[in-house]
């Protein structure tokens, strides 16, 4: 038996000089590579091994890099965003996922986890949820870095240094707010701001512990005790796809007015129990409240220049919201009350700037208010609460 090793090469083809192939394309070369990667659905570690590429992918590839070239966003080309570890199915008529709506999915997910977790004591034992994004590592790191974000103010400087803020950064605000909520419960603002609440909790003015899951029972028969969240204009659906895959037990509606973006919602929900409605932000959930609301909403302001790859493909309605870019972002806190369960969180993003005027609007109406900012150090999450 002759050895295998001795027989001629019988694949002529040679491996992809990747570096080479990326540095001459007539995009940027990391915009190149993550064209590759998603082409071959690799991590970026393969690439210390030899790539090949069969002649079809090698013309599919060349189209993406021409499509890239006249303007297309990444994830339109190969229909795929990463958000929070999940392959998100995208296209025209829905809102590439961006990172920073991460962190949406952060801290929703840490109102969910009982306050007794949330509110101190040994971290140790507390119950472990990645909070950590999944999609920093892998390929979905890769769309990390090459997103350019689109909703910052160009030259906006973050007004303290930056921390390289960590995954259980939301845990620990929240738990923070939880904290505050304990401390200063005598002290906490009726929703019409005139004064305590106080109907419950002990002799020290302390509000009694708020166990979310009991009180889902009590107050919402109907949902079998579950807790209930609702994913206000969720566009491809990511916040409610990321939140289920987290916490199956959760019911959550997700809400868009949008048929062309609820179709890809459709697409990225359809092995999850999240129920789908279309229409105007709270109107499909009249009469209904949750214990937590995340919202997303459009938020740049109208005449804002936009990267092209942006304005000219991405839904306007996803992006603009009136002249000062507040217009949905005062409906959503004006209504969400209404649809919150008493201690119920609203989980906001907000553009880079906005964390006044939300505040400012959110203060009478929340029990506890907080913005947040993203790993650039901009003003990101707004986070209020209702009453216990
Ligand atoms: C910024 S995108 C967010 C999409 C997705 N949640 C995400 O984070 O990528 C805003 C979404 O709000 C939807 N939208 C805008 N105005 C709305 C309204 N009045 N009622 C319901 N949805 C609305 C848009 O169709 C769009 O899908």
């Amino acid at each position: 038996m002759v050895a295998s090793h001795s027989t001629p090469h019988a694949d002529p083809v040679p491996p992809l000089a990747w570096r080479s192939w990326c540095a001459h394309q007539p995009i940027p070369a990391d915009e190149a590579r993550y064209l590759l990667l998603e082409l071959l659905r690799l991590f970026p570690a393969a690439l210390a091994t030899p790539l090949y590429l069969s002649g079809h992918q090698q013309r599919r590839l060349a189209s993406w890099v021409a499509r890239r070239r006249r303007g297309e966003p990444l994830q339109y080309i190969t229909g795929r965003a990463h958000f929070f570890g999940e392959v998100i199915r995208v296209g025209p008529g829905c809102l590439v996922p961006r990172p920073e709506t991460e962190l949406v999915v952060e801290h929703a997910l840490a109102t969910l986890r009982s306050p007794a977790d949330c509110a101190g004591g040994d971290a140790a034992k507390r119950p472990n949820v990645p909070l950590a994004s999944r999609s920093r590592r892998g390929v979905g790191r890769e769309s990390v870095g090459l997103w350019r974000s689109v909703r910052e103010e160009p030259n906006a400087s973050p007004d303290r240094p930056l921390r390289r803020a960590t995954g259980d950064d939301a845990t620990k605000n929240v738990a923070r707010l939880l904290a505050h909520d304990s401390v200063h419960g005598s002290a906490r603002l009726s929703r019409s701001g005139q004064g305590p609440t106080g109907s419950q909790g002990d002799e020290a003015g302390r509000p009694a512990p708020v166990d979310l899951r009991r009180r889902a029972t009590e107050r919402d028969p109907a949902g079998g005790g579950a807790l209930r969240l609702l994913d206000l204009a969720t566009g491809s659906g990511c916040i409610a796809l990321a939140i289920a895959r987290q916490r199956p037990d959760v019911r959550i509606v997700a809400v868009d007015q949008s048929a062309a973006a609820l179709a890809w919602a459709r697409l990225n929900l359809h092995a999850t129990a999240v129920e789908i409605r279309r229409g105007d932000l709270f109107a499909p959930v009249a009469g209904e409240r949750f214990d937590c609301i995340c919202c997303n909403p459009p938020y740049v302001e109208e005449g804002a220049i936009l990267p092209s790859d942006v304005r000219g493909y991405e839904p306007a309605a996803a992006l603009f919201a009136g002249a000062d870019g507040l217009a949905a972002l005062r409906r959503v806190v004006a209504e969400a009350p209404a649809h919150l369960l008493p201690g119920g969180w609203l989980v906001m993003e907000i553009g880079a700037g906005q964390g006044r005027a939300v505040t400012r609007l959110a203060r009478p109406l929340f029990a506890t208010v907080a913005i947040h900012r993203d790993y650039s150090g901009h003003e990101r999450i707004f986070v209020g609460r209702q009453p216990p």
